[in-house]
Order: structure tokens, then sequence, then C-alpha cells
């Protein structure tokens, strides 16, 4: 089992004037693995570069979370943060995670591709940033899930195997 840390980043959600939705998606949709994950925390942070990257830092160095799975603030404006975020906080890029959510996602819509989301390793933890609309999220999450769970055992050594699908 493993567990996952979700962070929102939202000015507004963390202010209180608008609800956030993002999160609790990813609530439902790792209730469907609940083999295989459990939500373990949850945070709502405004848009700031500092708290997002202790908020990560913090979770995997001291609250031992597998997988931090991070909503919003992947775009263009210029208050998204996020994927910076990430880059100063994972030790090494995965970017075939971001590459298949793209793929997904661009059959769904062409705005995929104003997601700068991206993902990594820090330690025996990955952090993957998700778009902040629930519809992204139902698009995306559950179908990369399996493959994390993968790379998860991989990365802390459960499982070296690559055989099958
Ligand atoms: N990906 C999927 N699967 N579905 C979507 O509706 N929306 C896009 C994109 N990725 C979208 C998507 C849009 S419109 C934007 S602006 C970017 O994600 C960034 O979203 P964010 O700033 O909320 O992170």
């Amino acid at each position: 089992m493993y567990k996952v840390g979700i962070i929102t980043s939202s000015d507004k959600g963390y202010e209180g004037l608008r609800k956030d939705e993002g999160g609790p998606k990813i609530k439902e949709i790792l209730s469907k693995f609940s083999d295989k994950f459990e939500a373990a925390e949850y945070i709502i942070l405004p848009d700031d570069k500092n708290l997002l990257t202790s908020a990560m830092t913090d979770m995997i160095d001291h609250n031992h979370i597998d997988l931090v799975v991070t909503t919003g603030g992947t775009g263009f404006s210029k208050r998204d943060v996020t994927p910076e975020a990430t880059l100063s906080v994972i030790e090494r890029r995965a970017p075939g995670i971001p590459e298949a959510m793209r793929a997904i996602s661009l059959e769904v819509t062409m705005r995929a591709m104003l997601s700068r989301a991206e993902a990594g390793i820090r330690g025996d933890s990955i952090i993957i940033n998700l778009p902040g609309s629930p519809k992204a999220i139902e698009e995306i999450l559950e179908p990369i899930l399996p493959s994390i769970y993968h790379g998860l055992d991989i990365l802390q050594d459960k499982d070296a195997e690559c055989a099958g699908q």
C-alpha cells in the first residue's frame, strides 16, 4: 500500500473563494485503487513556489509519503509555479509520465498542450503534477495509476521485473 499526499495549488482555493474540487476528485479516483493507494494527506496551498516546495519536501522527507500528487498551477498564468516548485524538489525527472498524461489528454482537448506538468523522483518517492480541473484529473489519473504503482515498486525494490504489459 502506497501513501499518497495530495496538494492543491490554488490562490482562490486557499483563500476560500473557490471550493477545491481537484483534491476531492483525486481522493475519489484513488479510492478505486484502495488495495494499492491510500490518501494520507491533503492540503490546499496558494500558488507560491516556496510553500509548495516545502510542502512536497515535508511530505516525502518527514511523513514518508510515497506519491505526491499536485493539482493546479501548471498553466501559463504568471502565478502558475507548481512545475517550478516540483523541479526544485525532485532529484531525477520522469518525463515519460507527463508525456503519457499529455498524450492521453490531447485525445480530448488540444488545450492539453497548455499544461506544463512535470513529474520526477525524490528519494523513494514520486511527485506528479496534474492540471487543476476535475475533468482533467478524471481523464488523466485513472489511466496512469497502474503504471505509477509499478514505478514505485521498482523504485522501492519491491519488483524489479517489467514482465508482462
Ligand atoms: N488536460 C486534460 N486531460 N483535460 C483538460 O481539460 N485542460 C488544459 C490543460 N490540460 C485540460 C488538460 C487547460 S485548459 C490548461 S490551461 C492546462 O491544463 C493547465 O491547467 P492548470 O493551470 O489548472 O494546471
